[in-house]
């Protein structure tokens, strides 16, 4: 199988704007870093959140959910299934959610949520991509990295069917084309 891809975002864009963001949530979260918790959502977060720590000038928990949804191919149905949950308990944390992107917006509505019940402190999400052409649900996440249309999109943590997930740069996807 071949997919189309079309460079959208470059690694130099990318790196510069994770700079960015990391420095908001420093400045963000400054003298109060003891109870940050980041809760990156697997898979596609992997790169995004890697990177993002690296720039933070503290070193909060970090944790993970894995969440499945089902839908169509490139289309969340928001029914959502918890796989793997948070291990750290989040009671009396900030919480900093970090995604790869917002779609309709349905899987970090049902992940707010869920967290929320956990009695923290604060949640806040932080995504890397937004696309608030296609939201199903009120949804604004509190630190975006870009704001794009209405396009698939992989590389840096994003993927199509598990494919593609270690380039570099965002790519709009043409899925199986015969290129
Ligand atoms: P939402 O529930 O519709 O907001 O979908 C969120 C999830 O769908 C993201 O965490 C991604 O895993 C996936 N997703 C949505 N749009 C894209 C895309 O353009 N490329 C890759 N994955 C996407
Ligand atoms: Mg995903």
């Amino acid at each position: 199988v071949s997919d189309a891809l079309a460079e959208l975002i470059s690694r130099e864009r990318l790196a510069a704007r994770v700079a960015e963001l990391a420095e908001q949530i420093n400045a963000d979260y400054r003298g109060r870093e003891q109870d940050l918790l980041l809760v990156g959502v697997l898979k596609g977060c992997f790169l995004f959140m890697a990177d993002l720590l690296r720039h933070l000038e503290f070193s909060p928990a970090i944790d993970f959910m894995r969440l499945a949804s089902y839908g169509p191919d490139t289309e969340t149905s928001g029914v959502v299934e918890i796989r793997k949950d948070v291990e750290i308990p989040v009671a009396g944390r900030d919480v900093l959610i970090v995604e790869d992107i917002i779609d309709t917006g349905l899987t970090l509505d049902y992940l707010r949520r869920h967290l929320m019940a956990g009695s923290p402190k604060s949640v806040r999400i932080c995504t890397l991509l937004d696309k608030p052409a296609r939201r199903k649900v009120s949804l604004v996440a509190d630190y975006v990295g870009f704001t794009i249309g209405d396009d698939f999109v992989v590389g840096y943590g994003l993927d199509y069917h598990e494919r593609h997930r270690g380039r570099p740069s965002i790519c709009v996807l043409n899925p199986d084309s015969d290129e």
